[in-house]
C-alpha cells in the first residue's frame, strides 16, 4: 500500500512517553544494585513501585524512602524468590497494598561460581532455582492480572553471561539463557493482550556481584569491552525504563544489549 506522504495524517507523529504515573511496579531484588537503579528511576517517572529484598531488607527500607521522597508509593516485602511459598505469599502481600501490578521487572539473581569440574549439585540447584524458577514463581503471581487490565509489562534480566557463556558459570549461564527462551515463549503468548514481555542482558557491571570478581578478571573484562569500563547500575535501568514504558508499546520478545559494545566480540 503506498503511503501519501502529503497527508496531514502522516504528519501527526506520537511523541514517546516515558511516563508512568498511574502505574505500579514490582521489582525483586530492588535492594541493591542494578535492581536499587531500576526501582528509582521507574519512581523517577511516577510508577509506585514495590520492591523485594532478601538479606538485604535495611538496604530495601532506605530504597523504599528514597521513592516516597520523589513521590510514589512504595512498599518492601522480604521473600526467598527461590521458595515458591514465598513468592505467593509476597504477591499477595503486595495485590493487598497495591491493587494492581503493572509492570514486573525481574532483577533478583545469585552467582555460586566454580569451574564445571568442581561444581556441587547444590551450586547448580541453587542458582537454577532463584534465577529461573524464582522467575517462573514471580511471573506467573502477576502476569495474568495484566492480561486481565489489557496492559502490562514484563522485563526479565538476563546477563551477557546467558548468551556467550562464561568460565565458571555453567549454572548462571544455563539459568540467564533459559530466562531468554522463557521471554520470547511468553512474549508470544500474552502479545495479544496488551502484555509486552522482553529481557535486557547487561555486561559487567559494578556491583556487588562484580566485587565478587578477582581484579585481575575484570581488567580482562574491560580490555574486551569496547567502551573500556564496566557499566553502571543507572545504565541498565535505563534500558529497564524504555522497555517498561509506553514508547516501547511495539517491543516484545527483545533482548536488550547493554554491555558497552562488549557483544559484537573482538
Ligand atoms: N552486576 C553485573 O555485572 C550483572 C551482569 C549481568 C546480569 N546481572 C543480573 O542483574 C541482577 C541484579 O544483580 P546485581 O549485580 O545488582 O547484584 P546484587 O547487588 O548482588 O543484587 C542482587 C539482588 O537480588 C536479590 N536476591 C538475591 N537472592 C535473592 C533471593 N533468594 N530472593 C530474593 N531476592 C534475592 C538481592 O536481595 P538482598 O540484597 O536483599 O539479599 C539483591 O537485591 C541479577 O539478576 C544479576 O544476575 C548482573
Amino acid at each position: 500500500m503506498a503511503v501519501d506522504e502529503s497527508s496531514p495524517q502522516t504528519e501527526r507523529i506520537e511523541l514517546p512517553s516515558f511516563d508512568l504515573s498511574g502505574k505500579t511496579a514490582v521489582v525483586t531484588g530492588g535492594s541493591r544494585g542494578i535492581g536499587k537503579a531500576i526501582a528509582l528511576t521507574l519512581a523517577s517517572h511516577g510508577a509506585n513501585v514495590a520492591i523485594t529484598c532478601y538479606t538485604g531488607c535495611k538496604f530495601a527500607e532506605d530504597v523504599r524512602n528514597h521513592v516516597c521522597e520523589l513521590g510514589p508509593k512504595s512498599h518492601y516485602y522480604a521473600h526467598d524468590v527461590g521458595n515458591p511459598d514465598e513468592v505467593r505469599k509476597m504477591a499477595d502481600e503486595v495485590l493487598a497494598d497495591f491493587d494492581k501490578v503493572d509492570i514486573l521487572v525481574n532483577n533478583a539473581g545469585i552467582t555460586r561460581d566454580r569451574s564445571f569440574k568442581k561444581m556441587t549439585r547444590e551450586m547448580w540447584d541453587s542458582v537454577i532455582a532463584v534465577n529461573l524458577t524464582g522467575v517462573f514463581s514471580v511471573t506467573k503471581a502477576f502476569i495474568d492480572g495484566m492480561a486481565d487490565n489489557g496492559w502490562g509489562r514484563v522485563v526479565n534480566v538476563s546477563s551477557i553471561v546467558g548468551e556467550v557463556g562464561n568460565f565458571g558459570q555453567a549454572n548462571y549461564a544455563a539459568a540467564k539463557a533459559g530466562l531468554l527462551g522463557f521471554t520470547k515463549s511468553l512474549a508470544r503468548e500474552y502479545a495479544r493482550k496488551g502484555v509486552t514481555v522482553n529481557a535486557i542482558a547487561p555486561g559487567f557491571i559494578r556491583t556487588r556481584m562484580t566485587a565478587e570478581v578477582p581484579e585481575k578478571a575484570l581488567e580482562a573484562v574491560t580490555n574486551m569491552t569496547p567502551v573500556g569500563r564496566l557499566g553502571e547500575p543507572g545504565e541498565i535501568a535505563a534500558g529497564v525504563l524504555f522497555l517498561v514504558s509506553p514508547a516501547a508499546s511495539y517491543v516484545t520478545g527483545h533482548v536488550l544489549d547493554v554491555n558497552g559494545g562488549m557483544s559484537m566480540g573482538g
